[in-house]
């Protein structure tokens, strides 16, 4: 597997990958892999010839006093499981190569940005898409694996992609959960005890409003307060918010016709947890 932080040698190889008639598959981290990532590698090791990964903590879509200082780093582990998931390559570039002096381009998606996580952390999703576009344009992969757990993400992404026409296949990975429910996440290290066991709650919230739509309930205000009385006797959550969404556009929606987005931002002690449920109907 090839390790390098030179955007011309990483974009060499996806180049000569490409004239062999070799498909490259793209999937973009910031690092501190747990099984959510490599899942996301091991789909991308399926859909395409060669898997290129990013690792970069990307300083522009982190908020002031978030945590981007304290952002955990292990890129020996990360590149040795990334291999054994199928990774071809690993592209780690600094910072400052990325954004030399003077880079000045941004790329905004309006509308799916505005609400849910994008309320809350102003400017996060314009530094997501101005990073993936341009490790679209060094990387030029067939198609780009994204995580369901950051669903607006995703559906930000997708729009960029088919607005901009980059002719990049977005695939979305479904949510990689612990044995007790908790999403996968990078920031779950910085738990407490206490706040780990009831960190599960919000998966199991999210299952109790899955409940009630499969018992025939439609009614979205009705399924949010079903995810907050799952939390109310947690001592150490409080949610941030609980809303129901169109997936496509995030917009929000109160009654269900065939489905809907229940997506919640949640704080265990100081930690933002982030977790979502696709309801539909099943088929
Ligand atoms: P990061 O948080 O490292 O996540 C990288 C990818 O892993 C994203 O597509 C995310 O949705 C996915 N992922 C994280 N946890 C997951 C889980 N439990 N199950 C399935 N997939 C999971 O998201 C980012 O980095 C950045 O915003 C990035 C896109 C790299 C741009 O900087």
């Amino acid at each position: 597997m090839i390790v390098t932080d030179s955007e011309q040698r990483i974009s060499d190889i996806c180049a000569e990958w490409r004239e062999d008639g070799l498909t490259v598959g793209f999937v973009p981290t910031m690092g501190a892999f747990h099984r959510g990532h490599l899942s996301l590698v091991e789909t991308a090791a399926v859909a395409s010839d060669r898997v290129v990964v990013s690792i970069f903590i990307n300083p522009t879509q982190f908020g002031a006093g978030e945590d981007l200082d304290k952002y955990p780093s292990t890129l020996e582990e990360d590149c040795a499981s990334a291999e054994s998931a199928g990774a071809s390559a690993v592209f780690i570039p600094q910072t400052d190569a990325i954004y030399p002096a003077g880079f000045s381009t941004g790329v905004a998606v309006s509308g799916i940005t505005q609400g849910l996580c994008g309320a809350v952390r102003p400017g996060h999703f314009d530094g997501v898409t101005t990073i993936c576009a341009v490790l679209f344009g060094i990387v030029r992969p067939d198609l780009a694996v994204f995580g369901m757990k950051d669903a607006q993400q995703l559906a930000a992404i997708r729009r960029m992609v088919s607005d901009l026409r980059m002719g990049i296949e977005i695939v979305a990975a479904p949510i990689v959960r612990e044995p007790d429910g908790l999403a996968m996440s990078s920031r779950n290290r910085y738990l407490s005890a206490e706040e780990r066991e009831q960190s599960s709650l919000i998966s199991r919230g999210l299952e109790a409003a899955l409940s009630l739509f499969r018992a025939g309930e439609r009614d979205c205000e009705v399924l949010r307060n079903a995810f907050l009385m799952t939390l109310k006797d947690a001592s150490v959550l409080r949610a941030q918010y609980v809303e129901t969404v169109d997936p496509d556009t995030m917009l929000r929606v109160e009654t269900i016709d065939d489905r809907v987005l229940l997506a919640v931002a949640v704080f265990a002690g100081k930690t933002r947890l982030i977790d979502n449920i696709l309801i539909k109907s099943e088929v």
